[in-house]
């Protein structure tokens, strides 16, 4: 409890998934929090819910490509909170569909992926990093992937663009620490998240798992904790990092899942 007193906190895509449950977290851990996502009403709801436990959220309607919508929504955490301590920086994603390998990709995916992940971290890290060095320092959190760690057969896109979000952790602690702004990334791997739970066949969830050394599954809370860690001053000496919660997927050699089964395990 109040690990997070007096932390004033914006996250973006967190009416659902990973970012409602990092709200939730971080609300429980003390702090005020923005509850900001595309879909306005379930932003709201998570807020309401957030306040019906006892602490502190607003929720608003943002869409991150939208460079006026993130000024409003920075703007109004400062109205609410009277100022800006820590940006979350969650929304990000791509098109499975249309999100392909490199020769069959869409290039109007590539261009919307990369400034759905990292264009948007921009934008709301340039609004919020004046009121950070206002408040006397601060640390943004950006959600990258272990898709920016690793290729992949599919989503050349969306590995490359968390990629980039991963560098651009560097660069933006680099840059402002001097000011008293750290700057790491979370990097989930697979995380059952219920919309996934609920669309995958159950032979994909078991290869996913499989490909753990973990015999489990991650869950939205599992990388809602990680941020709780990187936003709270626990983790005051560590700024340009990327925090790999993964199962330890990007742990373990490839040839591990086959080995083990060799054992008779
Ligand atoms: N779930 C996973 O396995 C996993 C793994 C690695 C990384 N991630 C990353 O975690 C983040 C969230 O993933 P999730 O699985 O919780 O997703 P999710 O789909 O459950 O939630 C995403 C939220 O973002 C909102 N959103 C989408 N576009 C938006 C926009 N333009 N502006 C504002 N809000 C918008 C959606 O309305 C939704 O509430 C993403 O950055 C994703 O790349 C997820």
């Amino acid at each position: 409890m109040n690990r997070l007193e007096g932390k004033k906190v914006v996250i973006t895509g967190a009416a659902s998934g990973i970012g409602r449950a990092a709200a939730q977290l971080m609300a429980a851990e003390g702090a005020q929090v923005l509850v900001a996502d595309l879909h306005e009403s379930a932003a709201e709801q998570t807020a309401r819910e957030i306040r019906e436990s006892g602490a502190t959220a607003v929720g608003v309607g943002v869409d991150v490509m939208d460079e006026a919508a993130v000024a409003s929504m920075i703007d109004r955490a400062v109205a609410e909170f009277g100022g800006i301590t820590t940006l979350c920086n969650h929304v990000g994603g791509s098109n499975p569909h249309k999100d392909l390998d490199l020769l069959r990709l869409d290039l109007d995916e590539w261009d919307r992926v990369m400034a759905l992940n990292v264009r948007s971290t921009v934008v709301a890290s340039r609004l919020a990093i004046p009121h950070m060095i206002e408040a006397g320092g601060g640390s943004i959190v950006n959600t990258a992937s272990v898709g920016g760690l690793l290729g992949d057969s599919l989503q050349c896109a969306y590995g490359s663009a968390k990629a980039a979000v991963i560098r651009l952790t560097q660069y933006i602690a680099t840059q402002y620490g001097r000011q008293g702004i750290r700057c790491n990334a979370v990097a989930p791997g697979a995380i059952m998240t219920p919309a996934l739970r609920d669309n995958l066949p159950a032979d994909v969830v078991a290869g996913i798992q499989a490909a753990n050394a973990l015999d489990m599954l991650g869950s939205a809370e599992d990388i809602g904790y990680a941020m709780v860690y990187l936003a709270s001053d626990e983790s005051r000496y560590m700024s340009g990092q990327t925090l790999v919660v993964d199962g330890g997927m990007t742990a373990q050699s490839p040839l591990a899942a086959g080995r083990r089964s060799m054992l008779g395990d």
